[in-house]
């Protein structure tokens, strides 16, 4: 999506420091990015780029930036209008003096538009962000808060706004509703950004706004108004383990990413699980576990989806509690049966996703118990909630969810198991289940030794056009995400099916030129996997098996891919490995971006 920076204080830094910012915040949304500085003798310079932040940052090098102490920007993915450079952040007021950037979505736009345009204003954007700036002048009275505050009760939608006033360059003032926005305290400077991990080694502490909130920051000063009175915003201090990640000695961060899942399974098992005492540990589920919970409604989207389908397996196979799992989408919409023997999950890396989190509050509305599984600390999902499971997976650059998808499953499988405690507990296969957990890290490790053999088999079929990815149970789960992974990456159509489900139509679309993968290690539904292969290879298919290395039948199938699988329980957290690469290697081997694929963004924080 669209991300803010703002900078207040060194003449000569502002563009310097609103570029390194824009960098560090690019993984969030990267179709285009601008900036705008302005001086103490009412200056300015706005200068924007289509694609990456590189682009901005090679125009900017040709300006003299040398007197310019507050600068704004923005990086873009596209909601009203394609991606040009007039409609690249900052928009402009008529006169010039005013400039806007802005994260959200205005909905009524149009109307506040057409009123604009019959007072003789014109518009040079297609954009919705527009109108705010142009708005802003008409009804400015002298005072930004108060200007704000009239703003704000004429908009309908999201937004995190910054606005500057080239006639005063000691001020920045702004707004946010559903779009996520912190004021940041260096020593001396003064920083606004939509992500305060973009902000961790320049200042000392920060301020998450809440929506609703109207700010005004200056070097020396700052003022928070909610609904018209002083807010007392609480400084936090930051901390400094969260840093934007490096990307060290990897090629990208995916791959990165991919290959840190060992070390994040074991930050995530810490302090929650006694693997000598077979205990677990919570606080949080402590609590949940007191609540009577009888059904269970998972809701996320994407990747935080497919955890959650893997939830449902492991809450009704385990704990014996049903689970529907819904996308927030469709969930914010839909009617609802809100109970108190209900437990309403939502899932999200970024804590962000504006989906999930209006979902949540409509259950909070309701008096529902609810319950994050949230990567970010501070998040929104994660303040909304209340509670929540951290998944510890660090900082995920790549917009590719990898390591933290490992990690929600994991939290899911923490969650059954502690819940199961309490609800007819098999201890032998608990026992067996926490043992294999204890193995979990070093068994992806020994699969991570084999990226060269997944990735040789994976460039054979990176010129198809298709790819059915087959599998049953909570194996299609895995497909699922598989499948989501090549479209997101490699931009190859791809299905999942449940193997057993093709003969009913879709086995009509195989032909030699139609690849399947199925992943058959020699569970319960192997025989079934192993006849629905045959049907595809009766038709001309060809079948790549992600098998067990004892896998006595090798010689039969077109290709493999081998591993040592665990308990059945485990195995999805090594064919998800699996497939992260198979689907890394065919976007990398046709020359894809795979941090920041086409058309894109790391947080989703519009509808
Ligand atoms: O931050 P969230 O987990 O809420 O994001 C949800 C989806 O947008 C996300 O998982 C998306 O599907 C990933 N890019 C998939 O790799």
């Amino acid at each position: 999506m669209c991300w803010v920076f703002g900078y207040i204080w060194h003449p000569g830094s502002a563009a310097r420091e609103v570029i390194a910012g824009l960098q560090r915040l690019e993984y969030r949304g990267y179709d285009s990015a601008g900036l705008c500085v302005i001086d103490h003798a009412s200056n300015m310079q706005v200068i924007r780029a289509v694609g990456k932040v590189n682009n901005l940052k090679v125009k900017s090098d040709q300006h003299d930036f040398s007197t310019y102490h507050a600068g704004i920007g923005h990086t873009r993915w596209a909601t009203h209008g394609g991606v040009t450079e007039a409609n690249c952040h900052p928009h402009l007021s008529q006169s010039g003096r005013f400039v806007v950037i802005h994260n959200g979505i205005i909905e009524n736009y149009s109307e506040l538009k057409q009123e604009l345009i019959e007072k003789w204003y014109t518009f040079n954007s297609e954009t919705d962000t527009e109108v705010t700036v142009q708005l802003f002048e008409d009804i400015f009275d002298g005072d930004y808060l108060s200007t704000i505050t009239k703003l704000v009760s004429r908009m309908h939608g999201a937004y995190g706004l910054v606005f500057l006033d080239r006639d005063n360059g000691n001020t920045m003032f702004g707004t946010k509703k559903w779009s996520p926005m912190v004021l940041g305290f260096g020593k001396t400077e003064r920083y606004i950004s939509s992500d305060y991990r973009s902000l961790i080694g320049l200042i000392d502490d920060y301020i998450i706004l809440e929506d609703g909130d109207i700010f005004l920051l200056t070097p020396d000063n700052y003022q928070v108004l909610s609904e018209w009175l002083a807010a007392d915003r609480i400084r936090q201090t930051v901390d400094e383990s969260e840093k934007v990640a490096e990307l060290g000695d990897f090629p990208n961060f995916m791959l990165k990413e991919v290959f840190e899942q060992p070390r994040v399974l074991e930050d995530v098992f810490r302090g929650r699980i006694d693997f000598d005492a077979y205990s677990l540990h919570s606080h949080t589920l402590a609590h949940i576990a007191t609540l009577g919970i009888k059904r269970i409604t998972v809701v996320a989207s994407g990747t935080s989806y497919h955890s959650g389908l893997l939830g449902k397996y492991y809450l009704e196979e385990l704990a014996n509690i049903p689970v529907d799992v819904i996308v927030s989408t469709e969930f914010k919409y839909k009617k609802k049966f809100v109970s108190t023997d209900e437990l309403y999950i939502f899932v999200s890396q970024s804590g962000e996703t504006i989906d999930t989190l209006d979902s949540l509050k409509i259950v909070k509305e309701q008096w529902g118990h609810v319950f994050a599984i949230v990567n970010v600390p501070g998040s929104a999902i994660a303040r909304a909630a209340g509670q929540w499971l951290f998944t510890r997976a660090g900082t995920e650059v790549g917009v590719a969810s990898t390591k933290a998808f490992v990690s929600q499953v994991w939290c899911f499988l923490f969650l059954a198991l502690y819940l199961w405690q309490k609800n007819g507990l098999d201890y032998r296969k608990y026992r067996e289940i926490i043992d294999s957990i204890d193995k979990l890290p070093e068994a992806i490790s020994d699969l991570l030794l084999q990226n060269e053999a997944i990735k040789q088999v994976a460039e054979k079929y990176a010129h198809s056009q298709n790819f059915f990815y087959l599998g049953r149970a909570h194996e299609l789960v895995i497909a699922m995400e598989w499948s989501l992974k090549l479209k997101e990456l490699a931009y190859i159509h791809s299905e999942a099916y449940s193997s057993g489900e093709l003969k009913h139509g879709s086995i009509a679309l195989i032909d030699a030129e139609f690849p399947s993968l199925m992943v058959n290690w020699g569970g319960i539904l192997s025989p079934k996997n192993a006849s629905s292969a045959e049907e595809i290879r009766a038709r001309g298919g060809k079948v790549v098996w992600i098998i067990a290395k004892w896998d006595s039948n090798k010689h039969i199938y077109a290709d493999t891919i081998e591993f040592n699988p665990l308990i059945s329980e485990l195995n999805p957290f090594l064919e998800v490995v699996i497939l992260q690469l198979w689907a890394y290697h065919i976007a990398n081997s046709l020359g894809r971006d795979v941090d920041k694929p086409r058309n894109l963004a790391k947080s989703v924080t519009v509808e």
